[in-house]
């Protein structure tokens, strides 16, 4: 069971490069692998390209300045534009293949995550913030798309301009070459210590900002209680102090990256001192191998070996930062479908009804029984209500039917078969709910009311509306069923949107109905109409009914009073007045 985290706890982090994330990422690269091999090829040639430069310019300071061969100059000259011109079409191209690479890649982890998102079971929601759900399909799946489309590449390009920046300095002067890793070696093991300590600072930073986000989706989504409680100015303190942790984080960041420059500069520096001084020294020694375009040849060289070095340093750190948000996407990619169909899981066809929870034990929260050893059998065809005191457990009795949860100890059954042996669809599709908060979308009604059976003609969606008594107030709207609600259905009284869900299961029609709260919003008047339509739908069908008014559960089969951690008491309403008991006392 998961620990529940919220807006004002940091998210769990990982810090270590984990490969393994490497791999999987690799998996998904995988169907473009000739794009892949092509840009690596591109990339190759113009690494060697971009190295022959600098030994064209050491021909024109060894040759033509001491020949003044204008030719020459000219031939180097031409040479040198046709390389510029060769390496910029090379760089173009890979970059726009690489583009296209990395994005079709990060498209399909979206796909996936957005999948996933449908799959999971109510408790992954639970756990942790929507904000904090949100982050890792937006912020973290762009922060991966650039780390593909730029650093990849540039990681990929480095590393193969090294190699070869090696091979030409050595060829030229191993002496040189020795200076120049000297200094190179002890800059970017400084350099590697601080991206380890920024790599861990962007995580905190991440955790921090998804903190943030969480808190601004729930400022978003309940405005209206926050203005009516006139939270604003302390929602306004909280959403300070959670940004500027977000702020004094970045500054953290930004104070020790501003460090990498002098490191460098001070290294470059020194190099180059040592470079010269150790040219010099040989050239009065009489080496006959050094020469003055020798040196500036190989000074551009030390150039083109520290720049990307220092580049490869702050893209590890990059990967750092990557690993950390691949940790999310695949945290979420990978979480635990514990609800999803067994291998031999079967179709529930030709329901008859029957619903027993045989000795369940349940809790959302480890530790924290909401129901425990709770027996019930339910017969085909009967009407079964709820009541009893908020946050009894009634709705929690009717999640473990539709198996939006899995009980922990015993088991609920449908026709004989434990629910968690059906498959989803199935048992989904024959098992009607009318939750007790109803959502609509944003949309028009009829989509709306279509929304559980799309093959539904207009027809039948308007019969459905006129079953429940619902087309008076819709008809009542400048655009009838084609009103277009906002999210929420923001726009309609708390009953509107109480009938509209109510017509949406009226038009599914399924065998067994659940309906939770689905008439608590809705006039007295209204609902004695709704009454006459309930009996011709629950007709024949196993109905579980929870409801605050009585007025509505007077006529089921049997009624339970919900308490305790089980049923208190269960009965007729005729025979529950009679015994004088808790029910009795709600009438
Ligand atoms: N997703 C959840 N995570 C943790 N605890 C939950 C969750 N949903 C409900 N609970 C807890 O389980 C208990 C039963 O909740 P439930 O929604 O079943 O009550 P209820 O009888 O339907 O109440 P009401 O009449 O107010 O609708 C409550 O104490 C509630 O705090
Ligand atoms: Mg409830």
């Amino acid at each position: 069971m998961a620990k529940r985290n919220t807006y004002f706890e940091d998210e769990k982090i990982e810090k270590k490069i984990d490969l393994k994330q490497f791999g999987r990422i690799l998996s998904y690269i995988l169907p473009y692998k000739k794009i892949f091999i092509l840009v690596l090829f591109l990339m190759g040639v113009s690494s060697v390209i971009g190295l022959i430069s600098p030994l064209l310019l050491r021909a024109i300071i060894n040759k033509v300045t001491v020949d003044a061969d204008m030719r020459m100059l000219g031939m180097i000259i031409g040479a040198m534009a046709f390389i510029a011109l060769t390496e910029i079409t090379i760089t173009y191209l890979h970059q726009t293949l690489m583009g296209k690479l990395g994005h079709s890649v990060i498209a399909v982890i979206r796909q996936d995550i957005f999948y996933k998102l449908q799959e999971l079971p109510f408790e992954y929601f639970d756990s942790k913030p929507d904000g904090k759900i949100v982050v890792r399909v937006t912020d973290y799946v762009n922060d991966l798309a650039n780390f593909f489309t730029n650093f990849v590449l540039m990681l990929i390009t480095y590393v193969l301009k090294i190699a070869v920046v090696t091979f030409f300095m050595l060829s030229l002067s191993p002496q040189l070459t020795l200076v120049v890793f000297i200094t190179v070696v002890p800059m970017m093991i400084l350099v590697l210590m601080l991206r380890k300590v920024i790599g861990k600072l962007f995580a905190k930073l991440r955790a921090k900002n998804s903190n943030r986000t969480a808190f601004l989706l729930e400022t978003i989504m309940g405005e209206k209680i926050i203005k009516s409680n006139n939270r604003s100015s302390l929602n306004h303190d909280i959403y300070v102090d959670v940004h500027t942790q977000c702020v004094k984080q970045w500054f953290q960041i930004f104070m020790r990256n501003e460090l990498n420059g002098p490191i460098v500069d001070l290294f470059w520096n020194l190099g180059t001192l040592g470079l010269y001084g150790m040219a010099l020294s040989m050239i009065l020694s009489g080496n006959s191998l050094m020469s003055a375009g020798t040196v500036v040849a190989f000074s551009a060289y030390m150039t083109q070996f520290s720049g990307p070095l220092t580049q490869i340093a702050v893209i590890i750190q990059q990967l750092a930062q990557v690993t950390s948000n691949l940790e999310q996407v695949f945290d979420t990619i990978n979480a635990p479908v514990d609800i999803a169909d067994e291998s031999d899981a079967i179709n529930l066809t030709d329901v008859k009804g029957k619903v027993d929870f045989n000795d369940v034990t349940f809790c959302y929260e480890e530790g924290v029984p909401i129901l425990e050893h709770f027996d019930l059998h339910v017969e085909p065809g009967q009407t079964i209500a709820l009541v009893g005191p908020t946050g009894a457990g009634k709705t929690t009795v009717i999640n473990l039917v539709t198996r939006f949860y899995d009980v922990q100890k015993g088991n609920v059954a449908i026709d004989g078969h434990d629910v968690r042996d059906l498959t989803l669809k199935s048992l989904r599709n024959k098992v009607g709910v009318l939750m007790q908060d109803p959502f609509l979308f944003k949309g028009s009604i009829i989509e709306n009311i279509r929304y559980g059976r799309p093959e539904a003609t207009d027809e039948e969606c308007m019969e459905a509306a006129r079953t429940i008594h619902a087309d008076k107030f819709i008809e009542s709207l400048p655009d009838g069923y084609n009103t277009v609600l906002e999210e929420r259905g923001a726009g309609l009284s708390a009953g509107q949107r109480q009938l509209i869900s109510f017509a949406r299961i009226v038009l599914k029609n399924p065998p067994m109905v659940i309906l939770d709260e689905a008439t608590s919003a809705i006039d007295t008047e209204t609902e004695k109409l709704i009454q006459e339509a309930l009996e011709t739908l629950l007709k024949g069908k196993t109905a579980f009914i929870v409801a605050h008014r009585l007025s509505t559960i007077r006529n089921a089969d049997r009624i339970l009073y919900i308490a305790d951690r089980g049923i208190a008491e269960s009965g007729t309403h005729e025979e529950l007045m009679a015994k004088k008991g808790l029910y009795y006392a709600l009438n």
